[in-house]
């Protein structure tokens, strides 16, 4: 049987993806923000996962204005990278794991969750930029990955609760394939950022960190807040928030927050990480336990690495 093991969620600053592209992570503005990305690395070795399902937004790359589809399932072999303007990212493109993602896609689908199926589908950075985070930059993507775009660009975007109740239809779908699968889900996107308009660069660090503490202990409580919460208090893209939700519900009630990482600013935007694991019965040790240094630093050194630079 296939199992959800972790979830990871991670800002998609494209900035980010600039950053690796142009050889400039060893800058100090970005060395701060790729230095809280390290331990993840070292996690994510470990975890080996089989599969990744990556919860994303299309940003006008896949789907422009003329169509838009809440949530979009990836169940094509191979999703080049697209072109968002300065020619596609040169990362490898991203294979998907089609047998898997049709079985998702028949169970969410009967489940009446109504997911648009992609067979072909060009992915931008919002999926890209988390899996360089995650894996660094090798020739190819160690393991297949399921894209799930969600529509958080034109209103109306899907509620959290929705999103939440998303994530638990996938976990089911996911444990009834047959297979030994060890799937990693990513939430992506966030977190307080305003890209345009009279509130560009809000951040809001209280509510990102309460968001995160949350995520982790309490996330029903997320599932609560209305878009206009998340407009007001994180700025208009903050809305991107509510695909975490998607990876949180994939996940146990109660699970084992084993990294979290905080830093602004990157580009306009509050850069949170988490990494959850589930408590599975018999599982392997935790992949954050499997190597030294102790993880009695996670959350003291993430906490080190909060940086203002607005109050
Ligand atoms: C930025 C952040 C985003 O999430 C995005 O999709 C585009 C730009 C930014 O901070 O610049
Ligand atoms: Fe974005």
């Amino acid at each position: 049987m296939a199992k959800v093991i972790a979830g990871v969620t991670s800002s998609h600053v494209p900035a980010i993806g600039a950053a690796i592209d142009n050889h400039r992570t060893g800058e100090p503005y970005w060395q701060r923000v790729f230095e809280g990305f390290e331990r993840s690395k070292e996690w994510m070795r470990n975890a080996k996962p089989d599969v990744v399902i990556g919860v994303y937004n299309d940003h006008a790359s896949a789907f422009s204005v003329e169509m838009i589809p809440t949530f979009a399932l990836g169940t094509a072999a191979e999703f080049p990278i697209a072109d968002e303007g300065w020619g596609p990212r040169p990362v490898p493109a991203v294979k998907g794991h089609p047998k898997l993602a049709a079985h998702i896609a028949q169970s969410v689908i009967l489940d009446e969750f109504d997911l648009t199926l992609c067979n072909k589908m060009e992915v931008d950075h919002g999926l890209t930029v988390p899996l360089n985070l995650m894996f660094g930059t090798p020739k190819e993507w160690p393991c297949p990955v399921i894209p799930l775009a969600v529509n958080v660009v034109q209103y109306p975007p899907p509620t959290g609760h929705r999103c939440f109740m998303l994530g638990k239809a996938i976990r089911k779908a996911v444990e009834s394939y047959p297979e030994d699968l060890n799937v990693v889900i990513f939430g992506t996107g966030g977190m307080s950022h305003q890209i345009s308009g009279q509130r560009a660069g809000l951040i809001n660090s209280k509510w990102d960190k309460n968001f995160l503490d949350n995520l982790s202990k309490d996330p029903v409580k997320l599932t609560k807040i209305p878009h206009i919460d998340y407009m007001r208090e994180a700025g208009a893209e903050g809305i991107e928030m509510v695909m975490w939700l998607v990876m949180r519900g994939a996940l146990d009630d109660k699970v084992e927050e084993v990294y979290r990482f905080y830093t602004v600013p990157a580009s306009n935007t509050a850069v949170g990480h988490i990494i959850l694991e589930n408590r599975i019965k018999g599982a392997k040790k935790s992949a954050a336990k499997g190597k030294k240094p102790a993880p009695k630093l996670k959350r003291a050194a993430a906490r080190q690495k909060v940086h203002r630079i607005r109050s």
